[in-house]
């Protein structure tokens, strides 16, 4: 209870947007293109911070145990130092999430990164303390980075569980699709190139059609729900994409590939055909 008294304190912390609003705008304006896309982890098909956190923390905690044994010094200073060169993509990847986060998972983001730099600094300083022969100190420097990094972890926990940050969200809208073919408008509703948006019970599908082929996808966007619907359509390599007009993501009409991030997995698609003129699709 005392931790989610804290948490929800933090979500609130109006205070932090003094310095999110501008950071992150700043970072939207500074990371674009290939490199953005790189970092959120589209060519991964899974957010990359979380993959890529595992290197340094599993360094550093291995130099923890290590540092509680006698004659391991040469080993733990390894790790101090792989963990702590491996922290800097890591950090690339998570301010570049970060910059999409919504106000409330931001303001946690903030403190989370502040941890994460302290612990980054406790075990720097550590490394240089263990490389100049005074590993007492780059110990005690190492613990202090440990707690100041688990501290990190547990807020990146949050803004994870809490806020689904980084989580498919339309998987779950896709399995609430019941089995069978579902009618979803009349063929003759859709004209050429156009996309409009039909309903599988509550659930919005976004149906467009090139020539004779008719397309649907699951209408809210894997990354954060925004809705395809209101989306603009556009080429990207001779193929038709809908781009998201939340953060950008865009998804390949024909089979919901992504094509740029934030969204790092595939949009849902069901299968299609013309019954009787009607428009009707089902679970891919
Ligand atoms: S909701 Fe963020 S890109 Fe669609």
């Amino acid at each position: 209870m005392i931790g989610r008294g804290l948490l929800e304190r933090l979500e609130k912390a109006n205070k932090l947007d003094r310095l999110g609003d501008p950071l992150q705008r700043k970072l939207q304006e500074g990371l674009r293109g290939r490199v953005r896309d790189a970092l959120h982890g589209v060519w991964l098909g899974h957010p990359l911070h979380p993959a890529i956190v595992q290197v340094p923390i599993g360094a550093w905690f291995s130099a923890a145990v290590l540092d509680a044994l006698p004659r391991m010094e040469t080993c733990a200073t390894v790790l101090v130092g792989v963990g702590t060169a491996s922290a800097v993509p890591a950090i690339a990847a998570g301010w570049n999430d970060w910059s999409d986060l919504a106000t409330a998972p931001r303001r946690v983001g903030l403190v989370h990164a502040v941890a994460n730099a302290v612990g980054v600094g406790l075990y720097g300083a550590s490394l240089v303390a263990r490389l100049t022969g005074n590993h007492r100190l780059g110990k005690q420097l190492a613990y202090g980075g440990l707690g100041a990094v688990s501290l990190g972890g547990y807020l990146g926990a949050h803004i994870v569980y809490r806020f689904a940050a980084g989580v498919n969200q339309a998987a779950p809208i896709e399995q609430q699709i019941p089995e069978g073919w579902h009618d979803l408008c009349e063929f003759r509703a859709l004209g050429d190139n156009q996309k409009l948006v039909a309903h599988i019970g509550e659930i919005p599908v976004l149906v467009s059609r090139t020539g004779d082929t008719v397309t649907a996808m699951v209408e809210r966007c894997g990354h954060e729900t925004g809705p395809l619907g209101e989306g603009e359509v556009v080429q990207v390599d001779g193929s038709a994409c809908v781009v998201c007009p939340w953060h950008g993501s865009t998804f390949r009409l024909a089979d919901g590939a992504v094509v740029r991030g934030p969204a790092t997995t595939d949009q849902p698609t069901l299968r299609t055909r013309i019954n009787r003129g009607c428009v009707q699709a089902a679970l891919a």
